[in-house]
């Protein structure tokens, strides 16, 4: 079994989390509860703890495995704050999702949109997609770990206001249609239940708002089985063990990295779902074996945290575009964006008007 992680929010947590007054009339309550107070809000029972909601719901062995995962990884900031992370992160945000903060779609919600961010981890994603419209945005961060203390003191650093609340995204103490615009980079996935944690996201978005997310694909058989096969032997460790063990791993993708040899694959393998051309050694081992990321700008823990990313939390479902497709059409979704790579599936949904 796993252990408690050392990331209790620190004293310096608890001094900058400064909730929003709009917080208390999206949670329809009179005001927040007071430090150590215990409340049930729409028949959640939350716990004010270093100035943040979080709630006391029971949850499953592999989502309390996937929580403690994430509250570590989420701590470990010198391996996802450098500037090269940071500003690899954000063009593929922006490849993928177009530039958000400078959307024309983005207007229709005026000039303090209220955003949630289920599943914000440090709010990485966030901070570097929406950027300055978090000046003027009403921005709430959900996340089930302790991630939610870090992306508390990040905004605080950049001096800008937000709401956090520690809860499962399937189960948070909001009316149905709160929301204008919902944003979930690589969170559904994790949850128990991708279709369910998507459902219940849908349900929290006004009709006309709009619904961002990415979810995992299915890769190739082998690559399929490395995975489990890693996953799996991950599980009996604890988060500092896991993070350690990934580090040959990521030796060997930079090795292979460092190599710079090019292959030609001859002919498409269909039985291993590989296709024909030329390609990277490292990339091809990455997409078709194992995952060993490698950029030549990072550092070694840097591409260790995308490794651990990938193989530590229990829950980590793939999914088809036609599974996607089939959860925004039964939603009733307009899909307006979609982005199929290797990698995973990228949409923006609009909720229709009834
Ligand atoms: C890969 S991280 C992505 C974080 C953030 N969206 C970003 O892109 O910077 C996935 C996050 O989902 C959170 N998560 C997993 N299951 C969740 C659930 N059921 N409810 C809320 N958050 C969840 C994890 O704690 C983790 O911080």
């Amino acid at each position: 079994m796993q252990q408690d992680q050392p990331h209790q929010p620190s004293r310096r947590d608890v001094d900058v989390v400064k909730q929003p007054s709009w917080l208390t009339d999206l949670l329809d309550i009179p005001s927040l509860p007071c430090e150590g107070e215990v409340v049930v809000i729409r028949g959640i029972e939350m716990m004010m703890i270093h100035g943040i909601l979080r709630s006391k719901s029971i949850m499953s062995e592999s989502q309390e495995q996937t929580k403690k995962t994430f509250g570590f990884k989420w701590h470990q900031r010198n391996s996802f704050e450098g500037n090269v992370v940071l500003a690899n992160m954000r063009a593929w945000l922006i490849e993928r999702y177009g530039n958000v903060a400078h959307a024309d779609w983005l207007r229709e919600y005026g000039e303090s949109p209220l955003i949630l961010d289920a599943g914000c981890g440090a709010a990485m994603s966030a901070l570097e997609l929406f950027n300055e419209v978090l000046g003027s945005a009403r921005y709430l961060g959900v996340d089930i770990s302790t991630a939610v203390d870090v992306a508390s003191v990040r905004f605080a650093e950049r001096g800008l206001s937000a709401g956090f609340v520690q809860s499962d995204l399937t189960q948070l103490p909001f009316a149905p249609c709160s929301f204008d615009i919902i944003f979930s980079e690589g969170v559904l996935h994790h949850t128990d239940s991708t279709e369910h944690a998507f459902f219940s996201l849908a349900n929290l978005l006004k009709p006309g708002g709009r619904f961002l997310f990415y979810v995992y694909q299915k890769k190739g058989p082998v690559r399929e089985f490395t995975d489990d096969h890693i996953r799996a032997q991950l599980q009996g460790m604890t988060s500092e063990q896991a993070w350690e063990a990934m580090v040959p791993l990521t030796k060997l993708g930079q090795l292979l990295g460092e190599l710079n040899i090019e292959i030609d694959v001859p002919e498409p393998i269909d039985l291993l779902n590989i296709p024909a051309g030329k390609i990277d050694l490292q990339r091809f081992f990455y997409w078709h074996v194992c995952k060993a990321y490698y950029r030549p700008d990072m550092m070694l823990d840097e591409m260790n945290h995308i490794n651990f990313d990938w193989y530590a939390p229990r829950n980590a479902h793939r999914h088809t575009i036609d599974e996607v497709r089939t959860w925004c059409a039964r939603a009733g979704f307009t899909i307006e964006r979609e982005q199929v790579q290797e990698a995973g599936i990228t949409i923006i949904g609009k909720k229709d008007r009834v």
